[in-house]
């Protein structure tokens, strides 16, 4: 079985994960659960990189010592990737001490080899970007202020592979993708290269030398600490090594750590005669509605409140398919609702659902033997549709490849309009049964390709269509004349349940000053969605002796109401009675959790009561 590493970067502990850092994370593990299924032996590595003056400093306001700073955050990076269901198969910290000692060994090879030297660096650095920024006094980067530098420095000798580099990069003209990002670095180094200081001596939170080279002073720069990871993690240094993956290795990187890893990454694997990445994938940024994430603007996403309210399948979904992956994407949680909606709602989720409705004057019953009969073209066109994917998929083109997919879907929902087989069942039933096999049988090829960016809700599809999403299945799946055996298939719950548009559409601040009157216009009155929902689940809030944790299920649509009712009820007093709450308020964050929406309570002397349908009423019945 070929090997492969599949890495991300390893994340700044100086803050908590945001959205851009869950795309790349999503970005490496639907490739990881794509190459999986095209029977590679995947190594899925990410992690934390702690040392360095940014997050000493960091660590410094927060009143910590770096160690447990970092060690904070790097917990919250893992919590964040265990939320999301990120399949890695290895975290590493900069700070574990194999780590730490693949550094050391690979320092000493460096030197030992002639590519290290010492002297004494002179220049600028910028802290945020931990960069050194020749003779600039804003960094080329982020803009940012850079500090004077004059320290005693062990230098690695990167002038000396300005050629093997340009001729690395002409003899592979795929090692980075997009194309446009490989010619940048072709012409960056053109312009030459400069040896690189990799050892600091003005703070202490880093790796120490090796002992031999007896200099307490420095330690190694954060930059050759953080690349080596990669191979770290693979036990790099050690008797039992497992470099077989690194032999086919895939990074995935934003653009603004491209020439970290296109240039000092590809020089420090020339010297320590390692092999070569395969690939460099270079993804751009997430800005938010037009303006680029940043603390000091308030405007940083995290995305597991994003997945909290809108569900980590519908986040992932956006992020894959929305921008292309080498170009900035905008997000809004509009455009989200959006993309949701009309992909997955309404084209895949309806196709799922109108497949089981075609197939009940058969009794759920499916059978393929005359689906060739009537549809060979139709599975020609299909079949050569799926085929056309992988290239997509091999280019990065993740937004493509999902297009290409979809094609599929439509199609389908396209042939149903035409060919009626609610009608062919009472004329012509061999014939409409032939086009459900059909459609089932796409359903489950396209289950394959569709996994590895949907993996919960694709696995649910699978079950159902009775395929089990092996890579071995995948070849059998995918071969030219394979259709589905009789099958018959149970009932399956709505995959893709809509997402409320209005939820995701901004509340504007009111212009005019609040009326002397408090009378609404009519119109005011239909803005508000209030329904009503049976309570499934109560439970106490953490910390909060007001708050109750509702879950309230409102025909199909369940949503979590945090609300203010613990003194006047208890949780198991609740359950399974049906209330009456708005549910088109924005998504509010109370103690940690998400509430979405608001039930309706009357209060008087006697206290408050929760108001209810006189008699049962459906979930989901709007109060109007
Ligand atoms: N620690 C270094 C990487 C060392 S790898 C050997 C680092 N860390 S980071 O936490 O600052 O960034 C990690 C990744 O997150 C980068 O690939 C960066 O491009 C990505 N993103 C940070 N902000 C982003 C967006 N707004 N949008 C998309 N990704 C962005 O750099």
């Amino acid at each position: 079985m070929q090997k492969m590493l599949i890495s991300t970067p390893i994340y700044y502990v100086n803050d908590a994960p945001h959205l851009g850092h869950a795309y790349t994370t999503f970005i490496a593990d639907m490739l990881k659960k794509h190459h999986s299924l095209r029977a590679k032996e995947v190594f899925f590595l990410t992690g934390t990189d702690e040392h360095g003056q940014k997050i000493a400093l960091s660590a410094n306001k927060h009143g910590l010592s770096p160690l447990e700073y970092a060690t904070k955050i790097s917990q919250v990076f893992r919590d964040e990737w265990d939320f999301l269901k990120i399949d890695y198969d290895h975290f590493v910290r900069t700070t574990d001490k194999a780590h730490e000692q693949a550094v050391q060994h690979a320092f000493d090879f460096m030197l030992q080899k002639g590519d290290i030297y010492k002297g004494i660096y002179e220049g600028d650095y910028c802290v945020s970007c931990e960069s050194f920024a020749t003779n600039s006094t804003i960094c080329p980067d982020c803009n940012r202020p850079t500090t004077k530098v004059a320290e005693e420095s062990y230098f690695f000798r990167l002038s000396a592979y300005q050629d093997k580099l340009l001729d690395f990069y002409e003899k592979h003209p795929n090692a980075i993708l997009p194309l446009s990002r490989r010619n940048e670095v072709v012409s960056f180094i053109k312009q030459g290269l400069y040896d690189l200081s990799i050892t600091r001596t003005s703070f202490s939170w880093g790796i120490a030398l090796p002992k031999h080279l007896n200099e307490p002073r420095h330690v190694v720069y954060v930059w050759l600490d953080a690349l080596l990871n990669y191979v770290s993690s693979l036990g790099y240094g050690t008797d039992n090594a497992k470099m077989g993956h690194f032999n086919h290795a895939l990074h995935i990187v934003g653009k603004d750590i491209l020439r970290f890893h296109a240039i000092y990454w590809v020089a420090f694997l020339m010297s320590l005669e390692l092999p070569l990445f395969k690939q460099l994938c270079v993804h751009g940024w997430w800005t938010i509605e037009g303006v680029k994430m940043s603390k000091s603007i308030g405007n940083v996403l995290n995305a597991k409140d994003l997945a909290s309210i809108y569900g980590i399948e519908a986040l992932r979904y956006f992020l894959l398919r929305e921008a292309p992956l080498g170009q900035d994407g905008d997000f809004s949680a509009q455009a989200l609702v959006r993309r949701f909606n009309a992909d997955l709602s309404n084209t895949l989720g309806n196709l799922i659902q109108r497949l089981f409705g075609l197939l009940k004057p058969f009794g759920g019953k499916l059978e393929s033997t005359h689906t060739l009969e009537f549809y060979a073209p139709l599975y020609a066109e299909w079949q050569a549709q799926l085929e056309s994917l992988e290239p997509y998929l091999c280019d990065l083109q993740l937004h493509r490849y999902l297009e290409e997919l979809w094609r599929v879907f439509e199609a389908c929902n396209a042939t149903i309009a035409k060919e009626q087989p609610w009608a062919l069942a009472k004329t012509n039933p061999q014939k409409a049964m032939a086009l459900l096999s059909l459609i089932a049988t796409f359903l489950a090829k396209s289950a394959f390709y569709l996994y590895p960016v949907l993996p919960e809700s694709t696995a649910k599809l699978a079950k159902w269509l009775h395929v089990s999403l092996t890579s071995e299945n995948f070849k059998a799946f995918m071969q030219k004349d394979f259709l589905l055996p009789a099958l018959e298939l149970a009932p399956i719950e709505a995959l893709y349940p809509k997402l409320d548009e209005a939820q995701a559409t901004p509340q504007e601040s009111p212009k005019d000053p609040p009326k002397e009157d408090h009378t609404i216009q009519f119109e005011d009155f239909t803005k508000l969605d209030i329904q009503v929902g049976t309570i499934i689940k109560a439970e106490r809030v953490a910390k909060s002796d007001k708050l109750l944790c509702l879950k309230i299920d409102f025909g199909g649509r369940v949503r979590q109401i945090l609300s203010g009712i613990a003194k006047h009820y208890t949780p198991e007093s609740l359950e399974g009675k049906q209330v009456c709450a708005l549910v088109n308020l924005p998504p509010r964050k109370m103690l940690g959790l998400v509430s979405e929406g608001m039930v309706l309570s009357a209060s008087d002397a006697g206290g408050l009561k929760l108001i209810t349908p006189f008699s049962t009423a459906e979930n989901g019945a709007k109060i109007g």
